[in-house]
Order: structure tokens, then C-alpha cells, then sequence
């Protein structure tokens, strides 16, 4: 039988495909795992495959950081050179990355059917990358795995066929269900915080971090915030750099807990024990409402609307005083009802599976 490649490239990438390589491993599929090395740094990706179980990938490709064009283009070059060896059926991409585009697009044309996991989000912002990546990917994807109706919605508006779109559920939350029980208290300590004393923040949007006066006026609603609340703050890379380019480590309070990025099991600690949750990333929209945490979202727009209807989400911008106002309502008791939408109950990558196998059997 020929292979199913199963691409990752990204840290957001790897807690969606992880139950999905264990499933069809299980059932004894074809499965080549290739890693495209976008991310690459022990903590943003090699701690991910150990946290989730996942070997080490049977590829990897070793791109690195690079433009938006030049990143791309490097992926697809590699990328169709081990179409050409190794002859796949069908590759599956997850999510909206530069890596999730590029495979697509090689294997398109090489007529081999593309399988997208979390198809149709749509944050109708074309600024953001993501959502050029998800558009595109949606339109040359032969199944599309959705998480919620609103993605249902979405594809059909674009006229993507109703029998490609299968709505699965969100597979995020299958690895967020396996590996609660792994979590412990350790970072906790370490970091010398106290359970659901702290606010945790993570910001790496270029919408947020790529702009000085953005970036600085985000720098003192924490600074404001961490005068009574500790500030936990896994810096990201790209965050990192902005800062550091932009000259302004001296906005940054002392009292502000940072650390460099964590792995899967100590990040869904930090998530689980926390008060609230201060973000711009949209899997962590998602895990928030999973686990009942309150999640302030600073952008102005969100993919997952879903979070937002039925979860705990609330989208609040990026402006100064909103978010200290917002937080402050949030101390205060201001917590609106929620509750864990359809399907995000840990079968997922079981319900993808099946349709994998009657498709190939
Ligand atoms: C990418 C995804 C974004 C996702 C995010 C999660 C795209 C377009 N964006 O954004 O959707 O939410 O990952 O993290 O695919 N860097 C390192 N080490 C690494 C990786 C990156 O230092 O292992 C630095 C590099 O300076 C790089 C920068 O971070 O230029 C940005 O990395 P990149 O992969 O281009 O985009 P992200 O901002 O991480």
C-alpha cells in the first residue's frame, strides 16, 4: 500500500496530529511522519514529540525561519522532492501554518489527495498569514476535517462540496483530554507561583508584537496588571526578538514571571492552574474553554467563534486600557456561563480514521 504522510511543521501543528499518527498507527496504516522543521528550537518543537508520545519524525526537512515567500517556497521545494520518492496516496496537513499551505499545494498538483484537519476557521482578516494559509488549503484539500458547524458554514459559503466536508470535532482537545492526567505541579514551583493566583500571557501575533508603540502599550496594561496579580509570561520567540529590536526590556516590570516557551505538559499546567489567560493564539482560545478558564483574547477578531459563544473566550483588542478594564472585570467576579462544545470530546482523531480507512480500503 502506498504511504500517508502526515506533515508537521509548526508547534501548533503537533498536539493536532499526535492522536491522529498514534490512531492510524494503531490500525496499521502506511504512516510517514515528516517534520518540516519551520520551528525548530528544542522548546518550540523536539519537547512537543516527547510530551505527545510522538516519535521522532521519519523526515525531517530543516527549512528554519526565513520571509513568508522564501520559507514557503523551501518547504514545497524539499517538500515535492519526497512526493517524487516516496509516492503517497494522500498527505494530511492540520491547521493554517506556512507549513500547512506549502505541502498542500506540492501535493495538488502532483495529484495527491490532501487532507486538511481543523478546515474552515475563518477570522475574515486577511492581514493575518493564517488566514491566506487557510483559504487556500480549504480550496485544494480533497477531505476537510472540521471542528465545529460555523467551519461547516464557512466552506460552503465558499462553495467547497458538501461530501468533502466532515465535521469531526476538534482534535486538540483529544490531545488535551490524554495528557490532563500526565500534568503535575512541578512548573508551579518552579516558577514559585500559587495555583489560580496568576494570570498566564502568551502574545506572538505580528498584529501585537510586530508594532513598537502596540507592543508597548500591551508591556504596561501587564505592567499595570502585575501590581496585584503574578504575570506569567512564556516569551516567544518572535516576541523575544521584537523586544529586543525595539529596545524596550526596560518597559518590562520586574515582578513579571518570564520564561522562554514551554513544553505541551507544563504549558496545559500553567493553563489549568491559572486564574485567567491573556493571549493572541488561537489553540489556546480553544484549550481555555475546554477547561473552564477565562481567556481574554487580545486581537480583533477570532477564527474560533465558537469559544466565544459557548466557551470562555472574550475578544478585547489590543488597546492599554481595554485590557486592564476587562481583567479588572474578570477579578471582580464578572464570569459568564460556559459550557464545552459538541465534539470536543476526545475522539476525534478515531471519527478521522474511520473515514481515512473507508476512503483508501
Ligand atoms: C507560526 C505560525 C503561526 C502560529 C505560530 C505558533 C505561520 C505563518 N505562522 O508563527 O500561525 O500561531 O507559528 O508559534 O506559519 N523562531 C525561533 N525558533 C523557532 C521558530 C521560530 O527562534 O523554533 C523565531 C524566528 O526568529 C522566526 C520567528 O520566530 O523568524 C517566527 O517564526 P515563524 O515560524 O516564521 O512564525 P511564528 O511567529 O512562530
Amino acid at each position: 500500500m502506498k504511504p500517508i504522510i502526515i506533515v508537521v511543521g509548526a508547534r501548533p501543528n503537533f498536539m493536532k496530529m499526535a492522536p491522529l499518527y498514534s490512531e492510524l498507527k494503531k490500525r496499521k496504516l502506511p504512516v510517514i511522519l515528516l517534520h518540516t522543521g519551520q520551528h525548530y528550537d528544542e522548546n518550540m518543537s523536539r519537547v512537543f514529540f516527547e510530551d505527545l508520545g510522538m516519535p521522532k519524525p521519519d523526515i525531517y526537512l530543516g527549512v528554519g525561519s526565513e520571509s513568508h515567500a522564501k520559507q514557503t517556497a523551501k518547504i514545497m521545494i524539499d517538500f515535492e522532492q519526497i512526493c517524487y520518492e516516496k509516492k503517497p496516496q494522500r498527505i494530511i496537513v492540520a491547521g493554517d501554518v506556512n507549513s500547512t499551505l506549502a505541502c498542500a499545494l506540492v501535493a495538488v498538483k502532483l495529484n495527491i489527495a490532501v487532507d486538511h484537519v481543523e478546515a474552515g476557521l475563518r477570522s475574515f482578516d486577511n492581514r493575518m498569514p493564517e488566514e491566506i494559509n487557510r483559504i487556500i488549503t480549504d480550496q485544494i484539500s480533497t477531505l476537510l476535517y472540521t471542528p465545529s458547524e460555523d467551519a461547516n458554514l464557512n466552506l460552503e459559503n465558499e462553495g467547497i462540496k458538501q461530501d468533502s466536508i466532515k465535521l469531526v470535532g476538534n482534535i486538540m482537545i483529544d490531545s488535551l483530554i490524554k495528557n490532563l492526567e500526565k500534568t503535575n505541579l512541578d512548573i508551579i514551583k518552579k516558577l514559585n507561583i500559587k495555583e489560580k493566583k496568576y494570570v498566564l500571557v502568551t502574545l506572538h501575533r505580528p498584529s501585537n508584537v510586530d508594532q513598537k508603540e502596540i507592543l508597548i502599550g500591551i508591556l504596561r496594561a501587564l505592567n499595570e496588571i502585575s501590581k496585584d496579580t503574578s504575570v506569567v509570561w512564556p516569551l516567544h520567540p518572535r516576541t523575544k526578538h521584537k523586544i529586543k529590536e525595539f529596545g524596550i526590556e526596560s518597559e518590562i516590570n520586574k515582578n513579571m514571571v518570564l520564561t522562554g516557551p514551554l513544553g505541551y505538559l507544563d504549558f496545559l499546567s500553567l493553563t489549568k492552574n491559572s486564574k485567567i489567560v491573556l493571549t493572541d493564539s488561537g489553540g489556546i482560545q480553544e484549550e481555555t474553554t475546554a477547561l473552564g478558564i477565562p481567556c481574554l483574547t487580545l486581537r480583533d477578531n477570532t477564527e474560533r467563534p465558537i469559544t466565544v459563544e459557548k466557551g470562555t473566550n472574550k475578544i478585547i483588542g489590543n488597546e492599554e486600557s481595554k485590557i486592564v478594564e476587562e481583567f479588572n472585570e474578570i477579578i471582580n467576579g464578572k464570569i459568564n456561563s460556559h459550557e464545552i462544545p459538541e465534539l470536543w470530546d476526545g475522539k476525534t482523531a478515531i471519527r478521522i480514521a474511520d473515514i481515512i480507512e473507508e476512503e483508501i480500503s
